[in-house]
């Protein structure tokens, strides 16, 4: 059997390790051949390959990025899409495809497998907000790289009785914020499920200075204030989803902070490094099972389904489950780091 493989959307730690773990087993225990497809969708699209076997995958476990690249290329936003995947499928002896993604990768999947395309999709996001798999990997060392952030920014804010600011990635789910947040004593966090007040922001600001130590406030990208919105600074520009590219509320926050509380207040945007660098130890184990049990799903024909992690467990469910709607903050959750704010 031959089996293409891609990743597709934002990159993140981890992505080697799951093309390992799938290219290791599907060779050793199912004879399987691979190719790998360049760019995530526009690879099949484009018929960009590279050669995919056991040397190409050795040395790679540590590796963030992905050897294969990535775009965020939508095939149903070109003319023909459909007919050019599956034509090159077809000329390049494709059987099966996994697809490593989070939502538009994914969802792009979702809509293959129904159109007769053999796909097996893994999840993957820095953000976590794939529903269906209690965590994606990536989400794990984003988390770890934004506390580590965190935990430096209190001595130099202590120092300097400054306010800090720092904006993670999340554009509609906060869970870096609030992992980070609750790993790293962020006196404040503030995530797009939940638009914030900001005179109660500045309350806990004037809160934390009383007792003599600084705040760090952890932000989400797509936080909004509770009035229409009009602190999120957003280019317009959209990408081959639809999303709009965000950045600018930690420093609009941080200016807003300054001039309501009159304390001095600096921004820090985490941005792409949250996504860069090698992945923790947890991503690494969670890559590795997800790319075993996706091969093992593309031999026994199961397609048309995305691993998924429910306790310790690696089970499979419909792709439609994984991208059918955004895993989301609830408000219980969100209620368990406000003991801490202020
Ligand atoms: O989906 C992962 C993610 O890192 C989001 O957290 C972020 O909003 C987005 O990608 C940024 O995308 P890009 O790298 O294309 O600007």
């Amino acid at each position: 059997m031959r089996v293409g493989v891609l990743t597709g959307g934002g990159d993140c730690p981890g992505l080697n390790a799951v093309i390992r773990a799938v290219v290791r087993k599907g060779v050793k225990e199912y004879g399987f051949e691979f190719v790998g497809f360049l760019d995530g969708w526009r690879g099949p699209l484009e018929n960009l390959t590279t050669p995919l076997g056991i040397d190409q995958v050795r040395g790679i476990l540590p590796r963030g990025g992905t050897i294969l690249k990535s775009s965020r290329t939508n095939p149903f936003k070109i003319e023909n899409g459909v007919e050019k995947i599956k034509d090159n499928l077809a000329a390049n002896g494709v059987d099966a495809l996994i697809a490593i993604g989070g939502e538009d990768t994914l969802g792009v999947a979702t809509r293959l497998a129904d159109l007769g395309v053999n796909v097996v999709g893994v999840p993957k996001t820095i953000d976590n907000d794939l529903s269906g798999t209690d965590f994606t990997f990536g989400f794990d060392t984003a988390v770890n790289i934004a506390m580590e952030a965190i935990d430096r920014l209190h001595t130099t804010a202590e120092s300097h009785h400054r306010v800090l600011v720092v904006e993670v990635m999340g554009r509609h789910a906060g869970w870096i914020a609030l992992h980070a947040g609750i790993a790293g004593g962020a006196n404040v966090v503030l995530i797009p499920e939940q638009p914030f007040d900001i005179e109660k922001v500045c309350g806990y600001v004037e809160r934390r200075f009383q007792s003599h130590y600084s705040p760090i406030i952890v932000v989400s990208e797509g936080a909004m204030p509770v009035e229409g919105g009009d602190m999120t600074l957003v280019s317009g520009e959209k990408d081959a989803f639809g999303h709009v590219r965000l950045g600018g509320i930690g420093d609009r926050l941080a200016k807003e902070i300054e001039a309501r509380t009159g304390k001095e207040a600096r921004a820090v945007v985490l941005g792409h490094v949250q996504r860069g660098g090698t992945p923790t130890a947890f991503a690494r184990w969670l890559a590795t099972r997800f790319g075993l049990h996706a091969v093992t799903a593309v031999h026994e024909k199961d397609y048309g389904t995305m691993v998924a992690l429910r306790g310790a467990d690696i089970v499979r469910v419909p792709l439609a489950e994984g991208t059918g709607e955004l895993k989301l903050v609830q408000p219980e959750q969100y209620a368990e780091a406000e003991v801490f704010f202020g």
